[in-house]
């Protein structure tokens, strides 16, 4: 840490964590709900538990990604942060709107939209939490030092506020309102929440590995340049079925076939960097989990997006347990695992914690990563099955359900370890490990 106002990603870390472990114990009450189906359905429903579950996930997402940036941007930008006063306060608007939507969902306020579900004045909340972000950061940045890391974070991050505001316009028409949907939850994760990735990796990079600002700072254009040209019109691999034309089935499917190279060049990027650098980062664990990001993404997005993105394959597998093994693993590779990287890497600085409990952090890594990995294994067989049994034999949903649940057993099971190591990398971030400072060489680097 070289600079003072690099202090508040503190507040935004310790609230995504926290978050963070509200999402993967409402996700384990959800896959308990599947196998025990009236379990609380009067006290609160599966749909509310489950929107509790996504909307927590995007929330603290996007506060990891405030506290990154608010951490990235001065030393990258060589200034103090314009405002951190403003940087402060910008996070407890941001945390009350996230409450008061969960405690509004408690009470069944919510609108219908999914992972949009905010109720109106929520959604104008956030646009105003984001205008104080953007506005701190721009001006820092703009008083700094540009590189290409802040130019790109920059851009991810506005762009993040811009395709926002299509969760505002909702069109009465049904195709309409689906095709602008995606707009946001497309565009956000196979777009724009890229280049924060990228550039969040890149940065990580440049202090870990050692190498050259340039080799790093041309990966990182290769990776945006694939990244949007194949984002924005893979769009259409959400319009096969929504009553848009249908030279979308062909749009979307090559497109979107594309999507998986900015996945596969960024473990390409951070396995380069790492052999080349040959310098020996003593955070070993924020690098473990570089690697291991761009990894998890490449399978979760690239390998598991591409399975079901041909317009004649997502005929038969649209909206069945092949998405969600999807989601579950794109969003842990990409997003949650860029997240616990930044985190891993500045929170022991933050906090000025010499020796921090490295190894379990690493344990937590391996335990909440292999338990994803076992449950993206279950979902995809329980979809496996159920496209054959309800797309192409014809049997009714819920007879199918029955025929699956043993992999929502298997589901079942893969929460709770992740719900252990979820636990174990909060424990290794923010409680001291007194007890491994002569076991660990770790003396914080600049
Ligand atoms: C990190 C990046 C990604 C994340 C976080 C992500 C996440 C998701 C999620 C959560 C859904 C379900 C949306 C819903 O219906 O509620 C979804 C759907 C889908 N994703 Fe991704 N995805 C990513 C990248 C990709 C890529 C690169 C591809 C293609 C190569 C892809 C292909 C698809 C397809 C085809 C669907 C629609 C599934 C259906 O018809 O039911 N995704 N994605
Ligand atoms: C970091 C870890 C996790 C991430 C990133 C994540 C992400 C998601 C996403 C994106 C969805 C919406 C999926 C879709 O529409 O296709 C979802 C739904 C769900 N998740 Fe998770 N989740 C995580 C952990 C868990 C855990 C530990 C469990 C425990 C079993 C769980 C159980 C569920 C269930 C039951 C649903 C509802 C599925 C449905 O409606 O059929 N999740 N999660
Ligand atoms: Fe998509």
């Amino acid at each position: 840490m070289k600079y003072q106002s690099q202090k508040v990603a503190l507040y935004y870390f310790g609230g995504a964590l926290a978050l963070f472990v509200v999402q993967v114990l409402v996700g384990t009450l959800a896959g308990t709900i599947y196998v025990v189906p009236n379990l609380l359905a009067d006290v609160i429903p599966f749909n509310i538990v489950r929107m509790i579950h996504t909307n927590a996930l995007i929330v603290w997402l996007l506060m990891g990604f405030f506290g990154c940036a608010y951490y990235l941007i001065p030393e990258e930008a060589e200034t103090e942060l314009h405002s951190p006063g403003l940087a402060i306060l910008q996070f407890w608007l941001f945390l009350a709107g996230a409450l008061a939507a969960v405690v509004g969902y408690l009470f069944h306020i919510h609108v219908g939209r999914e992972f949009l579900e905010q109720p109106l004045w929520i959604k104008l909340a956030i646009v105003v939490v984001a205008l104080m972000f953007l506005y701190n950061i721009t001006l820092t940045v703009l008083k700094g030092r540009k590189t290409a890391i802040t130019n790109v974070l920059l851009l991810g991050l506005w762009g993040i506020a811009v395709f926002f505001l299509f969760s505002l316009y909702n069109p009465s028409n049904l195709i309409l309102d689906k095709m602008f949907w995606w707009w946001v939850v497309h565009l956000w994760v196979e777009g724009v929440w890229e280049l924060v990735m990228a550039s969040v990796l890149a940065f990580l990079m440049i202090k870990m590995t050692g190498v050259d600002r340039e080799v790093v700072e041309k990966w990182l254009y290769v990776i945006i340049a694939l990244a949007l040209f194949s984002g924005i019109l893979g769009t259409g691999h959400h319009y096969y079925w929504i009553g848009t034309p249908a030279y979308w089935q062909w749009i979307g499917s090559i497109f979107s076939t594309f999507e998986v190279l900015p996945f596969f060049a960024m473990v390409i990027f951070t396995f380069t960097m790492v052999w080349k650098g040959g310098r020996n980062h003593p955070n070993k664990a924020a690098l473990l989990w570089s690697l291991g990001c761009s990894v998890f993404a490449f399978f979760g997005a690239g390998v598991w997006g591409f399975l079901h993105t041909l317009a004649p394959i997502n005929y038969y597998t649209h909206g069945t347990q092949v998405t969600a093994a999807h989601g579950h693993l794109a969003f842990y590779g990409a997003y949650v695992m860029v997240n616990i990287a930044m985190f891993t890497y500045a929170m022991p600085q933050l906090l000025g914690r010499a020796p921090y409990n490295q190894v379990l952090n690493m344990v937590g890594f391996w335990v909440t990563s292999a338990a994803m990995a076992f449950m993206t294994f279950a979902l995809t067989f329980a979809g496996v099955v159920q496209v054959h049994l309800q797309r192409v034999l014809g049997m009714t949903y819920m007879d199918v359900q029955d025929q699956v649940s043993l992999f929502y057993w298997f589901r079942l099971g893969a929460g709770v370890f992740v719900v252990l190591g979820v636990l174990m990398i909060v424990w290794s971030l923010v409680v001291p490990g007194a007890r491994t400072r002569e076991a660990v060489g770790y003396a914080p680097a600049e």
